[in-house]
């Protein structure tokens, strides 16, 4: 057996690693048998952890240029294999045909990865806080988000989802969120947030407590994220005009 160093082994998922020196994928201690072309997506994936690869450049990794002409679907039912073979795998895919590896989310251990996959595909920025934490912060934010207000998620962990309104505290519906936090119950709500570069973003807010089955107990705060900045600029030149 090639000689292996821990240290130099990548975690994908739970039980689950990435040898770079061999290109070999260890489950429960044992290596998993991968096609050639699935190691070598999962080589380019890897290479670019977290960050999005076209479906060109996977492609033209795995096939020649002379070998295939460039066909996306061939990529596709790859990836598809690939999360039948390693479904503990995150790999995203985005319009456009660009896929990502999403890292391993250790921070978020009641939650489970399918649950969190599902969140990452909604076309609404999603975020689940965590009131039992001290000041409700963000323990979770999926792709939509990050692409509506412009910050990683490791920027917005651990923080409270006041940043995205920052100074601009005069909003009634800032007092509204925080009465029906305190009653642990649902509430909608459009606030004026900015992005990252500081753009201003009308943001649908709805806010829903959830509860443990079992105790009953306030557990998280489910957030969903919609940009409604395009009604809302038309409502407000409407109202201009009347
Ligand atoms: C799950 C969740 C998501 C939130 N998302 C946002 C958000 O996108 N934008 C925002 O301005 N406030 C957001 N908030 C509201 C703030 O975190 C905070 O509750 C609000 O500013 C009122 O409390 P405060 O007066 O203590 O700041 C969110 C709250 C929760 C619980």
């Amino acid at each position: 057996m090639a000689f292996m160093n821990a240290k130099t082994l990548i975690k994908l998922c739970d039980k689950c690693y990435w040898n770079p020196l061999t290109q070999t994928v260890i489950e429960d201690n044992h290596i998993l048998v991968l096609t050639s072309s699935m190691t070598k997506l999962l080589a380019i994936l890897i290479d670019h952890y977290d960050k999005p690869v076209s479906s060109v450049d996977i492609f033209f990794h795995i096939w020649d240029d002379y070998e295939k002409e460039f066909n996306p679907k061939s990529v596709r039912n790859l990836i598809s294999n690939l999360r039948k073979r390693i479904p503990c795998l995150i790999i995203n895919n985005y319009y456009g045909g660009r896929y990502v590896l999403k890292k391993y989310r250790d921070n978020v251990p009641n939650i489970t990865d399918y649950v969190l996959e599902i969140l990452d595909q909604a076309k609404n920025g999603v975020t689940i806080s965590d009131p039992n934490l001290p000041d409700n912060p963000i323990i979770f934010v999926n792709e939509a988000f990050s692409e509506l207000f412009g910050y990683t998620s490791e920027e917005v962990i651990g923080r409270n989802g006041r940043f995205l309104h920052g100074e601009d505290r005069d909003q009634i519906s800032l007092k509204e969120i925080q009465k029906a936090l305190q009653e642990e119950r649902d509430i909608t709500v459009t606030l004026r947030n900015y992005t990252k570069e500081g753009e201003l973003i009308f943001n649908e807010l709805t806010i829903s407590p959830i509860f443990d089955k079992k105790t009953e107990k306030l557990k998280y705060f489910l957030g969903v994220q919609k940009n409604v900045t395009a009604i809302q600029k038309l409502i407000q030149q409407i109202k201009r005009m009347l």
